[in-house]
This record gives C-alpha cells, structure tokens and sequence, in this order.
C-alpha cells in the first residue's frame, strides 16, 4: 500500500499512475515504491479537506476532536516499535533514534488532544451597552509540507495542532522518506477520523509539493525544509493572501563561557551536532568558546569527536548515513572546501567496520578556528560538522552568536546567573537553552526562527495560535 495515496478516507493510484523509488540510505539499495502524486491528486485531496471541514469533521466539539487525537498517540505508541523500524530503514536514523522519535510523534497527538477543549477566547471592556468577544476559529483547510529528517515527528507536529483547532489538513511528506506518514495515516483511519479530515499525497516537491502551496483552495501553508523552497512557499501563499508558517533551518550556536563546567557541556555539545547525523534543523552546528579555556575545551571535545562511530541504522551507533546521496555529496562539499581553506581540522570520526557498502555515510568532523567571514561558520551543512570558533568575552559572543543570517536556537553554558540572563535576552532567535540544548522533541515549547529561519511558530500552545484565526464578535445590547 506504499504506493497508493490517502485522499478522502481511502487508498488510491495516483493520477499519473507512476512511482517513485523509495531507497534505505543504509546501504543505497531500493525496498520499496511510493505513489508519484502531482496536481490532481492535490486538487482531489483539498476538496475532500473542504468537505470535511465543512462537514462532519467541523461539527463534532473541540472534546470529540481531541479525543480522536489522543487515540492516535495511543496508536502510535502501540506500534512504536514497528514504526521505529520503518523510520530507521526509510531515513538510515539509528534505530535509537527513530524510538525516540516515536515517543515524541505519540506525544505530539498526545499534547494537542489534550488541549484541543482548551482554547479560549476573551470578553474586551469596550464602550457602555456592548459586550465585545474574541474567538479563535480554524483556518479551514490547511498544506502541510514537511521534510525528510524527523518524517514521524514531524507527521505530528504539524497534523495534530492543526486538526486540534478544527482544521482538515493535507499532508505531503517528502519524497526522500514518506513511509511512516503512509502508516500513521492508516493508524489514524482505523481511529476513525471523518474521510478528508487527513488527507496523504506523496510526490515531488516541485509537483505535488507545488500544486499544494498554491492551491487556491488552501487556507494556510505550514512548511518545514530549505530557505530556498521556503521563499517559494511564501510567494506561493503571497499570490492567494494567505499566511504561512516557516521553519527553514539554522546555524544554532552553543556558547561555553569560561566557568561553564565541561563535564556537563561536552555530552550535550557533541549530541547537538551528530544526533540524526546533524540533518536537524536545531543542530547545535557552532560552538563558541571563550578563549581562555579555547585550547583545554577543544582538545576535550576532539577527543570525543575522533571516538564516534558511524555505521547502518541496524548497528545503532552515534551516527546513521545521510538520508541520501545528494545530502553527502553537500556534506563533502563543505567539508572539502573548509579543508581547501585550511581551515585546521581538529578531529575527524570513522566508519565502523563493516558499514554496508552502497550507503551514504558522512564522517563526523570538527573545525577549529573556522573564521567568521567562512561558510562554515554561517551557513547550514546539515551534516554532522561541528565549526568550533573562539570569542572574547560577553559581548563578542553575542556579536558572533547573532552574526548570521539564521536565528532559530542558541545554548549559553555558565554558571553565572546574570550572564545567563543578559545573553539569553541578547540572542537574535527563537528558542535559548542555559545550560542544556534540545530537550526531547520539547513538544510543550514554542519553536521557530527569526530571520533566514523563517516565521511563525510550531510546539506548544503558540502552534494552535498559529493554525487558527481571531474573529472579533462586537454585540450592541443597549
Ligand atoms: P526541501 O526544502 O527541498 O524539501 C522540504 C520539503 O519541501 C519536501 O517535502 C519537498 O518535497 C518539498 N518541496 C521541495 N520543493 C518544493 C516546491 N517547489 N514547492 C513545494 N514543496 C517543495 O529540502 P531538501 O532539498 O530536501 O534539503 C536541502 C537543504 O534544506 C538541506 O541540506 C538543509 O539545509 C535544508 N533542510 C532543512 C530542514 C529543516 O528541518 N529545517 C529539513 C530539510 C532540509
Ligand atoms: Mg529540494
């Protein structure tokens, strides 16, 4: 059933009648089909999203929404484990991983189920004899496109806030890993949602991806992925007056100041980087140090970088392959140009012996003293190199921290409580960690960019907001 799409409570061909190869980037050999879906398909999707929004699905209660949802993260934690499997062959992720990655896609369903009954409004003192109410009300139908490095999770971080607010959704995933939103999107059917409620169309970004963020009959567009495709999306959306939410990746720093204590720092600084190969748009892909300890931290932090091992998702060591060849021949790029520049290569990690040919494995890298003005220390690899630079004191670290066009997250290591608070104001960017990165998939926290790493906000309550509308209802009584 991989190569059919979901459309209006059913599996179905698509129109073209073609497939798309599906490849494990563990070993670059194909295991299965998906359908090739394109405009028509698009069409047919969002018109049953517009029945059910203004059918069946728009009229059951925020409580019968939530509760369909809270089933699927039930769902999805029965069939955690054979899920994680998919995910770990479809992406190459270590198998680790994709179970964590399941815990979170369970708990996104979990989250906004739990929350869909809890949206309310307000009441505006305004002049004698009115009462004023504001109310939040679903968009209608809603695009959500997302990409290959957190397929499940991302399956419910942009499916749950959406459908919990009242919104009928159409989902394409990407091409390059689509298998776990083809069966999450069965789990969801037997659940019993209204047909058109959840609707799947796999393709190309440039067909099916296209013909749905600019399909006049989408209401809002949710997308996760490149900055290039990104301001695609938002022209797209700009030619039909409607909002869109980007989340476009970053160049997220981890800032260590002299009296930060490294056992603490070190675990979370190397995991920021090499968790899911670095195709996280998170990653912690620049690490600031303080210059007096520049040397004593680096030389730490190399040590566990040469340690790390790469090998297939089924080894389930630090690092899995990168999900395809095209993504490894970018990694190299950047890595190969770094080393044309002389930029001083710290430590370097290995394949672990008996890694399957034909996969497309990348070897963990850190720079050190990558110079600002240099790629590596401003542009996103998605890849698991790390570009080490040092700073001065506070105020050249916020300076180099917001000093590139992204703004999506940034880590401040001290113990000094003061410091933590002023940086953590001065950083240019969505989401601060203080001594800590990343947290668990951090469903409960809003999380987004500024700049390069685009607008709007997904996670949390602040998601809902974004997936829904304000209505003001102003009432003369007299
Ligand atoms: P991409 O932006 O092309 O793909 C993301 C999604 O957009 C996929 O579902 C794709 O099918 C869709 N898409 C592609 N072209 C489209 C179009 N013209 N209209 C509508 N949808 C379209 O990302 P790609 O090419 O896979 O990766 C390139 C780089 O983008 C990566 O190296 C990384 O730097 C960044 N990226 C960032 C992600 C993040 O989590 N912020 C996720 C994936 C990629
Ligand atoms: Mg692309």
């Amino acid at each position: 059933m991989t190569d059919q799409i979901y459309v209006d409570g059913a599996w179905r061909r698509p129109a073209s009648g073609e497939t798309l190869p599906v490849v494990c980037p563990s070993d670059g050999k194909e295991f299965a089909r998906i359908a090739r879906g394109g405009a028509k398909d698009i069409d047919a999707a969002v018109a049953a999203a517009r029945r059910a929004y203004e059918g069946p699905w728009g009229k059951l209660t925020a409580l019968e929404r939530g509760r369909l949802l809270m089933k699927v993260g039930v769902k999805i934690a029965e069939h955690a484990e054979e899920l994680a499997q998919l995910e770990a062959r479809d992406t190459g992720k270590p198998l680790k991983q994709a179970r964590a990655d399941m815990v979170a896609a369970a708990r996104y369903f979990e989250f906004y189920g739990a929350a869909a009954d809890k949206v309310h409004g307000e009441v505006i003192p305004f002049l004698a004899g009115y009462t004023v109410l504001v109310k939040h009300e679903a968009r209608g139908v809603t695009g959500n496109i997302i990409p290959w490095n957190y397929p499940a999770q991302m399956f419910g971080r942009t499916l749950a806030p959406s459908l919990a607010v009242g919104n009928a959704a159409v989902l394409k995933p990407a091409e390059e890993a689509c298998l776990t939103s083809l069966r999450i999107a069965q789990l969801c059917h037997e659940v019993g949602f209204p047909p058109g409620t959840i609707n799947v169309v796999t393709g190309l970004g440039e067909e099916a991806g296209a013909a749905l963020a600019g399909h006049p009959g989408v209401d809002f567009v949710a997308f996760t992925g490149s900055p290039q495709v990104g301001t695609l999306i938002q022209k797209a959306c700009a030619d039909h007056h409607r909002a869109c939410v980007l989340e476009l990746g970053g160049k997220s720093p981890q800032i260590v100041f002299e009296d930060a204590k490294f056992e603490s720092v070190l675990p979370v600084v190397v995991n920021a980087i090499v968790q899911n190969g670095g195709q996280t748009c998170s990653a912690g892909s620049r690490v600031l140090i303080q210059r007096s300890i520049y040397e004593r931290f680096t030389a730490q932090l190399a040590e566990r970088f040469a340690r790390l091992r790469v090998g297939s998702h089924e080894m389930d060591l630090d690092c899995g392959p990168l999900i395809s060849a095209v993504q490894r021949d970018r990694v190299a790029r950047f890595v190969r140009d770094a080393r044309a520049a002389r930029i001083p290569v710290l430590a370097e990690a290995q394949l672990a012996p008996g890694v399957p040919a034909g996969g497309y494995y990348a070897a963990p890298v850190l720079f050190g003293n990558v110079p600002l003005d240099h790629e590596l220390a401003c542009e996103e690899v998605f890849g698991p190199v790390l570009s080490a630079i040092p700073f001065e004191d506070e105020a050249d670290a916020i300076r180099i921290a917001n000093g590139t066009p992204y703004g999506l997250a940034a880590g401040i290591w001290t113990t000094d409580g003061t410091r933590q608070m002023r940086v953590a104001h001065a950083m240019r960017c969505g989401q601060v960690f203080v001594n800590g990165y990343g947290a668990g998939g951090g469903i409960e926290l809003p999380f987004g960019g500024i700049k390069k790493s685009g607008h709007g906000r997904e996670k949390g309550l602040e998601a809902m907001r974004e997936f829904s509308v304000v209505k003001t209802i102003v009432i003369n009584h007299g």
